[in-house]
């Protein structure tokens, strides 16, 4: 058995969390041969909530659970933290604009961001779910100077499955039969789904379906789903987007598999025209922990345009709360460069996973 990894969750008694802490510690995440220490965090307010799942996890005798800790700020909860999941964040209230939302959740990401600096393994790798997850990401990504913004991702997998699960279902085919679908840009009804790489069986997907139906109905349906689940279960996605951050953790850490094409909310580095500085959602394949923008896809008119629409909203979004982004990290951010320490999980005595460990030996390449 291997030595079991840290994995700090915010929002650990919300709706998503009462999903995913139980497919962590079942090995879905991870996989099935590593052990999981949970570190759970809450407001003080929810502690007692938290308790309550904590008791359920317990209750499950998970073989791969190896112990469960509850902390009421992140201070505590991020140390020494291999893998950081930041799914709560304060909601839109009554009569909020989103630019006052933008502002109270800027606060909190910027804690975070310096919790993590400060305390979480210096290897940490961060994935934001809470909304708005992409300048959630960048927040938090800017203040933690001594970590790499690559180390910071924000969760667009499910737009992407659901993008798959949709053209699965039109076109009669199964997800398992659907690749090269990307989500491109933010978090929101702007994100552009395309479907000019996507492929049904190997066929390109485009060839096989309607474009009326691929403009009018799918785009759409996509960008809008999130909204059109709140209409008609009167809460929002949760069983979904746990699986959606059990799958982008899973890839980024242990390997896309070959041939594979998934998205990811990363920095920018200036790929396909893209402004530096933004988290995007970009196509990208992982391997060693580490993930690869894919290059080289022909941007057609039609989709230069979306990603226009959707890139212009997470520059808007910054501008309400570039006064908060400290100046010392604008460098870094400009200038992406790839983190050699990402790949290896660092214990807190600086040693690293046995030679005989799947990250030392996996022998697939991009
Ligand atoms: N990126 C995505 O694809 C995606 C998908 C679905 C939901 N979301 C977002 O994920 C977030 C969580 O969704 P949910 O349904 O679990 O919400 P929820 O309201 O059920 O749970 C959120 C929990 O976070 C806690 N919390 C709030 N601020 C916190 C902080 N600073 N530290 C620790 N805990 C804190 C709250 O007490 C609450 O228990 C929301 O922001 C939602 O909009 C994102």
């Amino acid at each position: 058995m291997r030595r079991p990894v840290r994995i700090a969750v915010t929002g650990a008694a919300g709706a998503i969390s009462y999903s995913l802490l139980f497919k962590i510690a079942a090995g879905e995440m991870m996989g099935k041969d590593q052990p999981v220490i949970l570190q759970l965090i809450e407001l003080p307010h929810a502690m007692e909530s938290l308790r309550g799942v904590a008791m359920e996890l317990e209750d499950c005798a998970y073989p791969l659970l190896h112990t469960i800790t509850l902390h009421d700020n992140v201070e505590d909860g991020f140390k020494s933290a291999h893998y950081a999941l930041l799914v709560g964040a304060r909601p839109r209230g009554p009569g909020m604009e989103r630019s006052d939302l933008l502002e109270v959740n800027a606060e909190i990401f910027a804690r975070q961001g310096r919790a993590l600096n400060d305390f979480a393994n210096r290897d940490v790798k961060v994935l934001v779910t809470g909304n708005p997850a992409n300048t959630n990401a960048l927040i938090a990504s800017r203040n933690a100077p001594n970590l790499s913004p690559s180390q910071f991702t924000c969760l667009t997998r499910l737009d992407h499955n659901r993008a798959k699960g949709i053209l699965a279902s039109h076109s009669g085919a199964t997800a398992r039969d659907i690749n090269g679908i990307i989500i491109w840009g933010n978090h929101s009804p702007t994100q552009y789904p395309d479907l000019h790489q996507a492929t049904i069986l190997g066929e390109p997907a485009l060839s096989q379906i309607d474009m009326d139906w691929y403009r009018d109905v799918f785009i759409p349906q996509v960008q809008q789903r999130g909204g059109a689940i709140i209409d008609a279960r009167g809460l929002s996605s949760a069983a979904s987007a746990a699986q959606a951050i059990v799958n982008q953790m899973h890839d980024w850490v242990l390997g896309t598999d070959p041939g594979e094409i998934v998205s990811m909310g990363i920095l920018s580095d200036g790929s396909y025209g893209i402004e530096k500085g933004i988290f995007f959602s970009f196509p990208v394949r992982c391997n060693y922990g580490r993930y690869q923008i894919v290059r080289g896809i022909e941007i057609n008119e039609f989709s230069q345009q979306r990603l226009n629409d959707t890139e212009q909203e997470l520059l808007d979004e910054k501008a309400v709360i570039e006064h908060l982004l400290p100046k010392e990290t604008e460098a870094s951010h400009l200038n992406l460069s790839i983190c050699l320490r990402s790949g290896v999980t660092l214990y807190a005595d600086g040693t690293g996973p046995e030679q005989t460990s799947k990250f030392m030996t996996t022998n697939r390449v991009m």
